[in-house]
C-alpha cells in the first residue's frame, strides 16, 4: 500500500480519466491507484469503464481484482453483465471476481460459465474453480507469489517438468488443471520449464494462450522471444493473445523486443497497437534507472 492524500488520489484519477492524455500516462496512473487502494481509488478506476479503449478497460478490471477489495465486486459484476463491453474486458472482470476470493459471487459465475463468448465462459469456469478450491483449502488467501500477483489458479505441488508439461499441453484435461500446471512451471523458473511453457502458446483456446503469454512476460526470459514474436506476428491469432504477447515482449525488453514492437505500432487491431505503445513504455522502464518499487514488478512504475 502507498500513502497518498485524498487530493493526490483525485488528481491521479484525473490523469486516468483524461482521454486526451497519452495512454502510457493513464496506465501509470492506473497502477498507482492500484497500489494506493481504498474507496476513492476504486471510484476513480470505476469511472474509467466508460472509456473507448478496451485495453485500458481490461486493465481497470485486472487492477480491481488484484486489489482484492470486496468493495469492487458490484462494479465488476456490472462489467461482466454488460454485453456492450468487449469480450476481453468482460473476461478480465470475471477473472477479477475470482481473484477477490469471496464466495458470494459463485452463483453469478455459474451463470456466466454458459456465456456464448468462449473467453468469458472459460474465465468464469476458472474463477469458479478457484473459489471452490479456496473453500476446500480453508480459504487460504496466500496465492500471492514471487511476482506479487493473484493467479487465476493455484500452483500444484508437482515439480517434475515433464509431468507438468504433459498436463499443460493436454487439451483433454480441464482448463483449471492446465492452468495449475502453468503456474507450477512458472514458479520453477528454469530454462527447461520456461521452454515447456512457451509450447503452450500453440496449445489451446485463446484464453489459455493469452495466459501463457502473460506468464512468459512475468518470467522475462529471452528464450521466449521467438515464440512471442510468432504469435504477435500471426494476424490470424486472437487479438487478446497478440496483445499479451506484445506486453510480454515489453517486459523482456531486449533491443530485439523494441524492434519487433515498433513494427506493430500501426497494426490494424486497436488493441494490438495500444499494447505495443504500453509495451514500449515497459521496455523503457525496464531499461531505465528509475527506482524499482517492490510492488510494481508485474507492470508499470508509480507516476
Ligand atoms: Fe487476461
Ligand atoms: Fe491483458
Amino acid at each position: 500500500m502507498v500513502q497518498a492524500s485524498e487530493n493526490d488520489i483525485l488528481s491521479i484519477g484525473g490523469v486516468l480519466n483524461d482521454s486526451a492524455r497519452p495512454l502510457k500516462e493513464r496506465f501509470r496512473a492506473l497502477f498507482t491507484l492500484k497500489n494506493i487502494g481504498g474507496p476513492t481509488a476504486i471510484e476513480q478506476i470505476h469511472a474509467c469503464f466508460k472509456d473507448q479503449s478496451a485495453l485500458l478497460k481490461h486493465e481497470l478490471a485486472y487492477c480491481l481484482g488484484q486489489m482484492q477489495d470486496p468493495a469492487a465486486i458490484s462494479i465488476l459484476t456490472n462489467v461482466l453483465e454488460d454485453l456492450s463491453q468487449e469480450p476481453m474486458v468482460r473476461h478480465e472482470a470475471g477473472e477479477a471476481l475470482g481473484a477477490i476470493g469471496v464466495s458470494s459471487v459463485i452463483p453469478l459465475l455459474e451463470k456466466y460459465c454458459k456465456d456464448p463468448v468462449p473467453e468469458v465462459a472459460e474465465t468464469c469456469e476458472l474463477a469458479l474453480n478457484r473459489l471452490k478450491w479456496l473453500e476446500s483449502n480453508g480459504n487460504v488467501k496466500d496465492t500471492k507469489n514471487l511476482y506479487f500477483t493473484i493467479d487465476p489458479a493455484p500452483a500444484t505441488e508437482i515439480t517434475d517438468v515433464n509431468v507438468l508439461r504433459n498436463i499443460l499441453l493436454d487439451e483433454s484435461k480441464s482448463l483449471f488443471d492446465r492452468y495449475r500446471a502453468m503456474f507450477s512451471l512458472r514458479n520453477l523458473g528454469t530454462t527447461e520449464s520456461i521452454i515447456a511453457l512457451s509450447e503452450g502458446l500453440k496449445a489451446g483456446s485463446a484464453l489459455f494462450k493469452h495466459e501463457v503469454a502473460f506468464v512468459l512476460g512475468q518470467l522475462q526470459n529471452e528464450v521466449c522471444v521467438p515464440g512471442l514474436q510468432a504469435s504477435l506476428e500471426d494476424t490470424d491469432e486472437n487479438e487478446m493473445v497478440r496483445h499479451e504477447c506484445a506486453e510480454a515482449l515489453g517486459s523482456i525488453a531486449t533491443p530485439e523486443c523494441y524492434e519487433i514492437l515498433n513494427r506493430y505500432l500501426n497494426d490494424s487491431k486497436r488493441v494490438v497497437r495500444e499494447s505495443c505503445i504500453i509495451a514500449l513504455d515497459m521496455c523503457d522502464y525496464e531499461n531505465s534507472t528509475e527506482f524499482q518499487y517492490a510492488d510494481t514488478l508485474a507492470k508499470l512504475p508509480i507516476v
